[in-house]
């Protein structure tokens, strides 16, 4: 099984039947295996060199600055950043408040990492609201809180 099929059905119970984003998404992968069950699956990056969409009318890839997102208000349900936060977090705050804005409710956003760099500056900036589950290092920041 892949990574992203794996942390996928971790992540199952805010992914199933759900409307979904995935932020800064590179080539998708997240996106392509989430998009077996979520209701919805919506993807951004700054470019489309990497995209590699299993299906295109399954998930919504669009040119978009995540500090800026053209979504409305309470859009999602849960918005994911997968092995991208070194890319991210010179911008993380304003990404942050976006990330906030387009989700419903309460709807939460998950940060997971796989690779060093990503850890490490997870660790710094969240401290113990990071976790491990299983291969996977994961922060969980919801909207209500
Ligand atoms: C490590 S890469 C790809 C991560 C992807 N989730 C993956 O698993 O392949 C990080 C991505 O973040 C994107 N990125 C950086 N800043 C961004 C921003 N402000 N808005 C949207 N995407 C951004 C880059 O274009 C790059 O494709």
């Amino acid at each position: 099984m892949k990574k992203t099929e794996t942390i996928v059905q971790k992540l199952i119970t805010v992914i199933d039947n759900k409307d979904i984003l995935e932020a800064a998404c590179g080539g998708a992968e997240f996106s392509n295996a989430a998009s077996a069950y979520a209701r919805s699956v919506s993807c951004i990056d700054l470019d489309d060199s990497r995209l590699h969409l299993a299906d295109p009318n399954t998930v919504q890839f669009e040119i978009m600055d995540a500090a800026q997102m053209r979504y409305a208000d309470e859009t999602f349900d849960t918005v994911f950043l997968y092995n991208a936060f070194a890319h991210v977090q010179s911008q993380w705050e304003a990404i942050e408040t976006e990330c906030r804005r387009v989700l419903k409710p309460d709807g939460s956003i998950y940060i997971i990492a796989t690779w060093k760099v990503d850890i490490a500056l997870m660790r710094d900036l969240f401290g113990d609201r990071a976790e491990w589950n299983g291969a996977f290092f994961i922060v969980r920041i919801d909207k209500n809180r």
